[in-house]
Order: structure tokens, then C-alpha cells, then sequence
């Protein structure tokens, strides 16, 4: 008896600290065993050959840091209490193939070379506890695996807000445990110069400072006059660039050029076309002050940095950035105009062709390749030259079909300043990326054929620091979204499963906490949503929790709070409040005003619809929904049409007297957000024949840029309201986004 509880103990102990898989990325095959293999003090690491310490000192480093404790290596073979590293031949176009075989005596580890290794330590990591323990129990499993792209990046602007050599270490820790390969080091930009030029010492000196940085969201409230510094000395790069070697990870490097260069022209305002003055930005967008392209010495300067750049990095590219050059300093500057005319240029546009193509020569001559922003392509792509494409996939697309080489960057998908939340009160930049859109993520267009989409390298997320000053928010805004990011880039697609990535969250996050990471917890939020009432009546709330036996309570439908069990009935202008408690503590609320009218909760159709990144809630349905935004950081609600126009069909049912039509809508510029040029509005009794009531391009400020655009007409019966809005267009020269579509988002019809 008493035996048979011993094993009884022992038994559930093994299979408490040997944890459910959960390794992300998602291998290509895992194939699990009974029982557990136990790392403790006395387990060795057997290698022999060069380029496996690399693995060995990441393993022991890491055990040391989580675990409190680490591991003798050997070259001797050894039975029991092992674990092996090795190489073996593995049939994978793309570097990194691994396999494991865990049993209960040893570990054993194989790569098709030194990464292949590497990854596989990566996925031995995964497969300890996440309960702090000196006795590592990790179950026994066969695992193959290997990279579906060669690209796997992960950018960060340190331009914006700078971050520190040991934190920029985290940041490739970060990458390598996601068995990411890429660190796209945005180094300059108009706000700071980060990099230590020693030709040009002003660069630092001058450029890698700011008088002070505006205070909130642009256009903001005010500024805070704190002097604002920070760059990395060539010997800190030389650091950083091995460290990310150890790791295989490749340090590319991104020195702006043409535009974005305010921080360069500060210090050597002899780059400019007017010869300054000029200043290190301190607030956010897009300058006029870009690098002269009819000035000899601009080219010389871009140049002689490079040159120092390529000595540094030893990666096959360099990013020479490319993206946001308007154009209005060229127009007016006689030596671009001297330019455009000796070279037979048909205007600014090839102009920005021109200098990337010159740049491009110069770096080939050296043996390097450029990459760039996916405006490159414009006035024609550079012969040798790699795309990233950011303003969605269509730059990604063209550039395939003229065989270049692309990664594929688009804010849609993988910008990870967006924001993760709905309701995010923190301050971030455009649209709304929550961890599933990541996830789902397709690097491959169905518009390429399977030879073109040969050309796609890969995948890369970028983070933009505007509103990200400190390591803290940077890990809420990159995690969990990296890790999503990790199975776009690494597994097989048909291992990428949306639901089986949601059962290895909770891990995951216990992942972050063990690395002392901050991470966003808005795959817990309350999620509330707006449904039409089928009785054609008003509208539902329906509120859900990803926590099991979490209690959600209501507020706003009496005297007191309600339990919640199915969606709230609403029929008239009110504020409801969700409050969802796990064991009596509050762990997220969600609050809804609803402003109800004759549109409310009826039927709906859209001709366009919305972009990905500007979904609303609930599609077209969320244009009458009864929820008005009130500021344009609340993602629930918008419905945005990039570039695009809008018609909506709404039927009311039956005839209804209107005499007004209201379109709730945003204007800010500075974020590419422009109202509707004009909205026209028609009405019909019959759903066939419209006629057109009233148009107006007149926009109405509430507050914070959000506003009103109102038809008012004469008292008509109607059953059907057709509202027609026109987007304004390319955004004109002299705007930040200029050439680019105006975003136009509108979050409410209402009518009266
Ligand atoms: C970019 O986001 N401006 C490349
Ligand atoms: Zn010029």
C-alpha cells in the first residue's frame, strides 16, 4: 500500500513539472513520449567541433539567469544525464534545420549547421517548466523542424526614443528565442542620429540630440523642453553586432536617405537644399528637410558614412531607407532642378530614383546590396535592389514580378506600434493589430505565381518608438504579437493553427514573466460586441471572457449590478459598464454609451469593405450600432476605407419620416486621416429608385479631430438611405503621407 501510493506520487510529480508542449514557433513535426527527461546539476553538454559553444553558452547562460544554475560541457561520450549536440545533414533549402530526440537518459540535438543547433537549444528551452525549479523535468519527445523563410525579422526604430546597449541585447534575445534572424537596426532618422560616424563627429555631437519632445499624441499639449540624447559609439555596434552573431542573428543597418534627415542636416546643414537652419525634430511626422540630390557633397557624405557603416555591419544588405521624401524642398532647389535636367529626369520622382540608384552603385561596388522602403520602387526600382513593403503588400507584389528580392512588412499585418486593444489607453499610432490579424498573417500573395513567389524572403515586424520611450512599453507592444509574428515566419503554414497557438498563450506568457518581460494582456480583455436584435428592436451587448469561471457583472440597467448571462437587450440611449472578476478581483471592464436613433440596429450592406486594419466591430453592422466614438484611439468602432470610397445601403424596414443624415467621421492630418471630401445622400421607397437629397463637404468639429458631416432636407418618407462618402484623395505635396490614399474613417450613420 504504501508503494503504491509512492508511485501514485511520483508519478503525478513528473507529470506536473514536465509541462504541456507548447513551443512557438509551432515545429514542423512533434511527436510526444511517456515520460520525462530530468536536466539537473549534474548533466553535462557533450560537443565536439567548432561553432556548437555558441549553443552551449546560450543554454547554460539561460539556465544560469531563469534556473539559478548551469551545466559542465565534454567532449566525452557519455550514456546517462546528456545532452548531445551534433550535426547531421537535413534536407532544407533555408539554414536552420534542427531535430531532438528526448528519452529518458539523454537529449540528443542535431543541425544541418551551427543555427540548426542553435534552434533546437531554442526549442529544448521551451520545453522546460515555466515553474522556477532545480530539477528540470522535460517531457520525452522527437521533434522536426525547420524555417519556412530565410527572413525573419524583427525592426526597431531607436530614432524616435533611443534604447541602450543592454536593453538592444534583450531586444536580440527576444529574437533568437523566437528563432527570428533578423535585427533591422533603424539608426537614423530626423529626430536623432544614433550612430557614431567618426568622419563626421557632428552627426553625434550635434545631430543625437533634441531640445525636447512633444508632450501625448500629435499635434499634442505642448512640450516638455527636456533635452533629449542618445547614440551608440562603433566600438558599442562592434558589441552589438557580435553579440547578434553569437545568436544568428543579422544586424541590418538603416541610415535614412533622401528624406527623413532632419538630425543630419542639423549638424552639416550644408546637406540641405537651403543650407538650414535647421533642427533636430522634436514632434512626429514627416519633414521637408530631406538631403539635397543636386549637391555633389550630399552624395559624398552618404558615402563616406557608408563606408564607416559597411566596415561595422557585415550583413549582405543596408537599408538606405527610402520611404517619405516629399518632394517640395527638390522643387524649389536650383541644383536638384540642375540635376533633373542634366540627367534627362522627368521630375522629382526620378530624382528620388536617381540618388537611390547612385547610393546603390556605390554599395555594390563594395559588395554589399541595398534594401529599401517600398517608395524605391518609384521613378524605378534600382537594378540589384531588395524591397520591404510597407504600405500593404502591392510594392512586395511589383517588385517580386520584376524579380527582386522582397520582405514583406505591411502596417495591415505586422506594425507592431499599432495598437493591440481596442480601448487601449496608452498612446499609440494607427490602426488596430490585435494578436490574431498578426497571427493569421500570409507572407505568400495569391497574386504571385509560385515562381514569383520565390522572390518573397520572407517576413519582418516593425516597431515604431514615437509613443514607446522606455523598454517597458516596448515589450507591451511587441509581446505577445512577436511570438505570433515567430510562427508567420518559422513554421510551416500548414502547422499554423490559430486556436492550437491560443492553448500555448498561457505558457507563453508564464515565458515573459520567467524573463522578467512585460508583455500586453489584451488576449484577457473583455471582449463586448454590438449585434443586432433579431426582432429588429434595438441592439445586444454580448460580452465574452477568455477566462474560464470569470463573473461578469453590469452596471447602467438599475439601481444595481446585474449578473451577466446572456447579451443585454438595449432599446434606448444609455451607458452600460462590464465588469469581469475572477475570484471577486476586477480583471477588466468594458464601458458602452449608446446613442440610438432611426438607423440603429437596421440592416446594412457596404459596396466597398473596410481595410483589414480598420475593421470596426462587427463590419458594416458597426455604422449602426448605436456606439459613437469619442476619441480616435477607441479601435472599436472605426471603419476605414484607405484611398477607397464608401456607400452604404441601409433599409429601415419600412418607410420613415427623415429630414437628416449624419456621418460621424475624423479629420487629422497629421495621421493620414482626412474626412470624406463630400457625402451625398439619396433616399428610395422602393430600393430601386434613389433620389439624391442633399450633399455636403462641410465637417464640423467636435472634439480631438473628430466630427460631423450633416445632410439636412426637406421632411421625406423613406425606406432605403443610400449615404455616398468621397475619399479625399492622394494626399496632397506638403502633407506627412504625401502621394500616399487618405485614410478616411467614419464610425456612425445616423438619421433623424
Ligand atoms: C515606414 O513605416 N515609414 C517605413
Ligand atoms: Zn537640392
Amino acid at each position: 500500500m504504501r508503494i503504491f501510493l509512492l508511485a501514485i506520487a511520483l508519478h503525478s510529480c513528473s507529470f506536473l513539472t514536465a509541462q504541456q508542449i507548447a513551443i512557438i514557433p509551432q515545429p514542423a513535426s512533434v511527436i510526444v513520449g511517456k515520460g520525462s527527461f530530468t536536466i539537473n546539476a549534474s548533466t553535462q553538454i557533450k560537443f565536439e567541433g567548432s561553432g556548437l559553444e555558441n549553443s552551449a553558452n546560450f543554454l547554460n547562460d539561460y539556465l544560469k539567469k531563469i534556473y539559478g544554475f548551469n551545466l559542465a560541457t565534454t567532449t566525452k561520450s557519455a550514456q546517462k544525464n546528456v545532452i548531445v549536440l551534433n550535426y547531421e545533414r537535413m534536407d532544407n533549402p533555408i539554414a536552420g534545420a534542427y531535430r531532438i530526440d528526448v528519452t529518458g537518459s539523454s537529449v540528443y540535438i542535431a543541425g544541418d549547421n551551427a543555427e540548426g543547433v542553435f534552434y533546437g537549444i531554442q526549442t529544448l528551452i521551451q520545453l522546460l517548466p515555466v515553474e522556477l525549479s532545480k530539477s528540470l523535468a522535460i517531457p520525452q519527445v522527437k521533434i522536426e523542424d525547420h524555417p519556412r523563410f530565410a527572413w525573419r525579422g524583427l525592426h526597431l526604430d531607436v530614432s524616435r526614443h533611443f534604447f541602450d546597449v543592454d536593453f538592444i541585447k534583450k531586444y536580440i534575445d527576444f529574437i533568437a528565442l523566437h528563432k527570428l534572424n533578423y535585427f533591422h537596426w533603424h539608426l537614423t532618422d530626423d529626430q536623432g542620429w544614433r550612430i557614431e560616424i567618426k568622419k563626421y563627429p557632428k552627426l553625434t555631437e550635434t545631430g543625437s540630440c533634441r531640445d525636447g519632445t512633444i508632450i501625448g499624441r500629435y499635434p499634442g499639449k505642448g512640450n516638455d523642453s527636456i533635452r533629449y540624447c542618445g547614440y551608440y559609439t562603433q566600438d558599442q555596434v562592434r558589441e552589438v553586432v557580435k553579440y547578434a552573431s553569437d545568436r544568428y542573428v543579422t544586424v541590418i543597418p538603416e541610415i535614412e536617405m533622401p528624406g527623413h534627415a532632419s538630425a543630419a542636416l542639423t549638424s552639416y546643414p550644408y546637406l540641405g537644399c537651403t543650407g538650414g537652419p535647421y533642427h533636430v525634430q522634436q514632434t512626429w511626422g514627416v519633414f521637408s528637410d530631406v538631403f539635397c540630390a543636386g549637391n555633389d557633397s550630399t552624395f559624398q557624405f552618404l558615402q563616406d558614412v557608408i563606408d564607416e557603416v559597411i566596415a561595422l555591419f557585415p550583413s549582405k544588405y543596408i537599408h538606405v531607407g527610402g520611404d517619405e521624401c516629399p518632394k517640395t524642398a527638390w522643387k524649389k532647389c536650383p541644383k536638384c532642378q540642375k540635376r533633373i535636367h542634366d540627367n534627362n529626369l522627368k521630375d522629382e520622382h526620378e530624382l528620388q530614383s536617381y540618388t537611390i540608384r547612385r547610393m546603390e552603385k556605390y554599395i555594390n561596388s563594395k559588395g554589399r546590396q541595398i534594401i529599401g522602403w517600398d517608395e524605391i520602387l518609384e521613378g524605378g526600382l534600382a537594378p540589384n535592389a531588395a524591397v520591404m513593403s510597407w504600405r500593404g503588400e502591392k510594392g512586395g507584389i511589383a517588385a517580386a514580378k520584376e524579380h527582386h528580392t522582397v520582405v514583406m512588412t505591411p502596417t495591415t499585418y505586422v506594425y507592431l506600434d499599432y495598437a493591440q486593444k481596442r480601448n487601449e489607453d496608452s498612446v499609440v499610432i494607427g490602426g488596430f493589430l490585435p494578436i490574431e490579424t498578426v497571427y493569421n498573417y500570409e507572407p505568400l500573395p495569391k497574386e504571385l505565381t509560385p515562381e514569383e513567389q520565390k522572390y518573397i524572403f520572407g517576413v519582418q515586424a516593425n516597431i515604431w518608438t514615437e509613443y514607446t520611450g522606455n523598454p517597458a512599453k516596448l515589450e507591451y507592444m511587441i509581446f505577445p504579437r512577436a511570438s505570433a509574428l515567430a510562427e508567420v515566419a518559422w513554421s510551416p503554414k500548414e502547422q499554423r493553427n490559430w486556436s492550437e497557438f491560443e492553448k500555448k498563450l498561457p505558457v507563453q506568457f508564464k515565458r515573459y514573466e520567467l524573463w522578467k518581460t512585460n508583455y500586453s494582456k489584451a488576449y484577457y480583455d473583455l471582449k463586448a460586441s454590438i449585434l443586432p436584435d433579431e426582432n429588429n428592436s434595438g441592439l445586444l451587448w454580448k460580452l465574452e471572457t477568455k477566462f474560464p469561471n470569470a463573473q461578469i457583472k453590469i452596471d447602467g440597467l438599475g439601481n444595481s449590478s446585474s449578473l451577466y448571462n446572456t447579451p443585454v437587450h438595449v432599446t434606448q440611449n444609455v451607458s452600460l459598464t462590464a465588469n469581469c472578476y475572477l475570484q471577486n478581483q476586477l480583471v477588466s471592464s468594458a464601458t458602452q454609451n449608446f446613442y440610438l436613433n432611426k438607423a440603429t440596429g437596421k440592416k446594412i450592406t457596404l459596396t466597398n469593405p473596410p481595410a483589414v486594419e480598420f475593421p470596426g466591430n462587427g463590419g458594416a453592422f458597426g455604422l449602426i450600432n448605436g456606439a459613437v466614438s469619442k476619441k480616435y484611439g477607441n479601435f472599436s468602432e472605426w471603419l476605414g476605407w484607405p484611398g477607397g470610397d464608401m456607400e452604404a445601403l441601409i433599409d429601415l424596414g419600412k418607410d420613415e419620416s427623415l429630414s437628416k443624415i449624419n456621418i460621424h467621421t475624423l479629420d487629422q492630418k497629421r495621421g493620414r486621416f482626412y474626412a470624406p471630401s463630400y457625402v451625398e445622400v439619396f433616399v428610395s421607397s422602393n430600393g430601386t429608385d434613389f433620389k439624391s437629397v442633399g450633399k455636403t463637404s462641410s465637417f464640423v468639429v467636435d472634439q480631438d479631430n473628430i466630427g460631423d458631416m450633416t445632410v439636412t432636407f426637406a421632411t421625406t418618407a423613406a425606406r432605403y438611405i443610400k449615404v455616398f462618402a468621397k475619399n479625399a484623395g492622394t494626399i496632397p505635396e506638403g502633407q506627412p503621407g504625401a502621394g500616399n490614399a487618405a485614410r478616411m474613417l467614419i464610425d456612425e450613420i445616423q438619421a433623424e
